[in-house]
């Protein structure tokens, strides 16, 4: 997500601004901009697009200065644009701020400032801080700043200069990451250690609320209710590729670990102070909804997988048919789709080709176009009539993990929000179910917590040369998904299949020793699962189950146990995907693959 790199010292801010931001492009971003205090004056220049645009605007129009924030950005509030990238500054260009976060309460805060008279220029959540610091700068920044964090909520990286505090610069922390590098007579403030390792090892790590006051050369850090804290100065000691991974070994790793965050954020966001979803940029209305009569879910790879498990939470609760298929098919079939159709794409990256093509066929055909995305401003995301987006962050290892699972919770929430419209559910029932969503990233990171027992089982499938995966009902969607996982990065053979089919001819394919993962977290489908498992075990498969935690009747049926923790079965399958892509992730990393780039695939396919 967005980065931020700060700078006061004695050298040429732009310069350690710019090459700052260079490190931390790996965190995605798509425009990026400076703001530096200049001979009295602020000067900013921020742009949509590469950083490699800023940095020609720079070369065009260089700005002198050692006092400077720079940013860039990944947009959530409002489209890449040159207005809505970062620095964000008041009226009269005295304040500026880069942030990385989301302010919850912007709307209202935004409102209050234009009854003020305020004037504002970009869409985004941010520009509500300087505004607001300039409202409340007295000429000591420190006070202005403290008083705005008693106005704001949500989550924040912030870094903030005035021109009339030319000495002075502020970074507030609180929910999102923010380092503080400590030079010779100068400081660094960034997002990531990347962005200043070249200049210094030396690093304060902000806590949540913390505020950090730099004048001259001089820091004090303040906690939220402004007692001076004391903090040791950490030497790092990695190198930056490791460094950018937050000290994990790999993308994949990091963003399978990413995972709690990502749903808290897609979920909690969308809640309301009556803790009701409240889905921001879907406006299609109750009637529309009652006027609807097929619902399409179309995808490619991972987020068709996903689709699947979408399809079954929209049936369940809207009690509405729905159509998933895989775009590539979709779109040269007859798909009936209309006028009265609610057509849901699904695209991490929002630009996959056959998807796009999929919308645009649709569109025509005059169907409502729903999308769930994690890109902002991205094709998908432009031409849909409503978005819902992920909000998992850039997902860099080509193998989708976090993307996948804020996709799921994502369909889950809008097959609630829309249920709860059509009378299908009732309050009860959306409570408890939304509940039980609120609980899964608390219950994810105790898997999380347990990876060494997957590392260690998975030490006897790393030399096998077929996996296969079964499941029953939404388990055999995730097994598609276990499968797509472990074929994608570990080049083993492998396929999912649904498991009461495999006697119709794949269970030929079973001899001694074949490991089958058999994926049992569905009560009412149980006993069925428990056959299967039964019928491979005959013919000398090692069983490896996935099962919640309490259910001791899957021991006796399999080799291996993995457990999730307690859960509906509406929501085990969010829980069971993590193990699959732990066991993924561990065989392709003891074959000493590259786990983020495997061989032949791409991250956004945008070609058909
Ligand atoms: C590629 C990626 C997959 C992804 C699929 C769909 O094949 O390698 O990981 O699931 O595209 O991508 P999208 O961006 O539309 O979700």
């Amino acid at each position: 997500m967005c980065g931020i790199v700060g700078y006061i010292g004695n050298r040429k801010a732009s310069d350690v601004i710019s090459e700052g931001l260079s490190k931390l492009e790996y965190r995605g971003y798509d425009s990026a901009g400076i703001a530096v205090y200049n001979n009295g004056n602020i000067e900013i220049r921020k742009h949509k697009g590469r950083l490699a645009v800023l940095e020609e605007s720079l070369a065009k129009n260089p700005i002198d200065g050692n006092l400077g924030i720079g940013h860039t950005r990944w947009a959530t509030h409002g489209e890449p644009s040159d207005v809505n990238s970062h620095p964000h500054f008041n009226e009269e260009k005295t304040i500026a701020v880069v942030h990385n976060g989301i302010i919850e309460n912007y709307a209202e805060l935004k409102e209050k400032l234009i009854n003020d008279g305020v004037t504002f220029i970009s869409k985004t959540d941010t520009e509500v801080i300087p505004h607001l610091v300039s409202k409340f700068y007295k000429g000591n920044l420190l006070d202005a700043v403290y008083n705005v964090l008693d106005e704001i909520r949500g989550a924040y990286a912030l870094g903030i200069m005035a021109k009339d505090s030319p000495n002075e610069l502020i970074a507030v922390r609180k929910d999102s990451p923010l380092i503080i590098g400590v030079g010779d007579g100068e400081y660094f403030i960034a997002s990531d250690i990347p962005a200043i390792l070249k200049y210094t090892r030396d690093v304060y790590f902000m806590e949540n609320g913390e505020v950090a006051h730099i004048e001259g050369n001089n820091i004090k850090i303040y906690d939220e209710k402004r007692n001076l804290v004391e903090k040791d100065v950490f030497h790092v000691n990695w190198d930056i590729e490791a460094a950018s991974k937050g000290g994990f070994d790999c993308f994949m790793n990091k963003e399978i670990h990413e995972q709690p965050q990502g749903i808290k954020d897609t979920i909690e966001r969308r809640l309301d102070s009556n803790g009701k979803i409240h889905l921001d940029d879907i406006k299609i209305t109750r009637e529309e909804l009652n006027n609807i009569n097929r619902i399409y879910i179309v995808a490619c790879g991972t987020a068709y997988h996903a689709g699947m498990l979408g399809k079954y939470a929209i049936e369940k609760l809207m009690k509405v048919p729905v159509i998933t298929d895989i775009a590539s098919e979709f779109r040269y079939g007859q798909n009936f789709v209309d006028d009265k159709s609610l057509v849901i794409l699904v695209s991490q990256s929002g630009e996959t080709a056959d998807t796009l093509a999929v919308l645009r066929d649709s569109k025509a055909k005059g169907a409502r176009i729903l999308s769930v995305t994690n890109v902002v401003g991205s094709s998908i995301a432009r031409e849909s009539d409503d978005v819902f987006y992920t909000w998992a962050g850039p997902e860099i290892a080509v193998a989708s993990t976090k993307a996948y699972t804020t996709q799921i919770v994502s369909l889950y929430m809008i097959a609630l929000d829309f249920a709860l419209k059509m009378d299908t559910i009732d309050e009860k029932e959306y409570k408890k179910i939304l509940d039980e969503m609120r609980e899964l990233p608390e219950k994810i990171q105790q898997i999380l917590n347990n990876k060494d027992y997957i590392k260690d089982l998975v030490k006897d499938l790393v030399a096998k040369e077929h996996v296969f995966y079964l499941g029953r009902g939404i388990d055999y969607g995730l097994s598609l998904e276990g499968s797509l996982k472990l074929k994608e990065i570990s080049y083993i053979h492998s396929e999912a299949f649904a498991a009461g089919e495999l006697k119709h001819g794949t269970i030929a394919l079973i001899e001694k020793d074949t490991p089958v993962i058999s994926i049992a977290t569905q009560s009412y489908l149980f006993e069925k699962m428990v056959s299967n498992m039964e019928e491979v075990r005959a013919r000398g498969a090692n069983v490896i189950a996935i099962a919640k935690e309490g259910n001791k009747v899957v021991e006796k049926v399999s080799d291996k146990v993995i457990y999730i923790p307690e859960s509906s079965d509406f929501v085990a399958p969010v829980l069971a995907i993590v193990p699959m892509q732990l066991m993924a992730y561990y065989i392709s990393s003891m074959k000493g693959l590259d786990v983020d780039k495997p061989r032949n695939l791409a991250k956004s396919v945008t070609v058909e």
